[in-house]
């Protein structure tokens, strides 16, 4: 699906809630549908397409990028962490009366692969005070432009904890193949590993999905595919670039 003028083109859809007339609810793109049951997509409501429309406005500034880049993360993470278990867990409200609810069961961490994947981390820390946050650094090799390996530094216990994935453009899945390759060979099973990111290429789910079929990837949008330089199309340009130093 590379850029060329038989582009398949993302599909439209008035957004809003179910309850409002069709005729009074904008119409937007929104994300394309992928057929692999692990990949979770989130709702495609009126607030994160209007999230999502800020991020990928190149007049959009860096202050603001940060700020709106952050509010789609904290959904991400939510929405990773409920796919983690819980067990039964009964308390008494101040009032006596008894409360039927749950409790996560489980250790944690989370694993950004730099340097883009670091600006989820603040993201993580708000949901999950003091969680262990380990590192991966891949880049392409000069000489055979192959991805590699360049840094890890993951918690000792990593293969006893649920892993949460980090990086904001899921475009080849190059770097995301090779991280989850690490975490594999620290003990990690694949069904415990959440990869979170904001845009995702077909492309790039196609691969994953195949190569990991039991691991979870949570996504706020499905892009349209790649450009001939592996952007994300329509996509918003170089995340770690527009976060950190635009
Ligand atoms: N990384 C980015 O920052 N943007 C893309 O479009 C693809 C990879």
């Amino acid at each position: 699906m590379s850029s060329s003028s038989n582009q398949p083109t993302s599909p439209k859809q008035s957004v809003g809630p179910d309850y409002r007339d069709e005729k009074q609810k904008p119409t937007a793109t929104v994300s394309t549908a992928v057929p692999f049951e692990n990949v979770h997509t989130l709702p495609q409501t009126p607030q994160l397409i209007a999230l999502l429309t800020m991020i990928r406005d190149k007049n959009t500034d860096r202050a603001d990028f940060i700020f709106y880049s952050n509010r789609i993360i904290r959904l991400l993470v939510e929405e990773g962490l409920n796919h983690l278990p819980v067990v039964e867990h009964a308390i008494t409200t101040p009032v006596g009366r008894s409360y039927a609810g749950v409790q996560f069961q489980g250790k944690i961490c989370g694993v950004s692969i730099m340097r883009a994947g670091e600006a989820m981390e603040q993201g993580l820390r708000e949901c999950c005070r003091s969680v262990r946050i380990g590192k991966i650094l891949i880049q392409r090799d000069e000489e055979t432009s192959m991805p590699k390996l360049f840094y890890d530094k993951l918690p000792e216990d990593i293969a006893d904890r649920w892993c949460l994935l980090l990086d904001p453009m899921f475009a080849t899945g190059g770097s995301a193949i090779m991280a989850v390759d690490v975490l594999k060979s620290r003990g990690v099973p694949e069904n415990r590993i959440l990869f979170l990111n904001l845009l995702a290429s077909p492309e790039g789910i196609e691969n994953f999905a195949k190569r990991f079929p039991q691991l979870r990837i949570i996504t706020a949008f499905v892009d349209q595919g790649l450009d001939e330089k592996n952007y994300i199309i329509p996509g918003l340009g170089d995340f770690g670039d527009r976060f950190y130093t635009m």
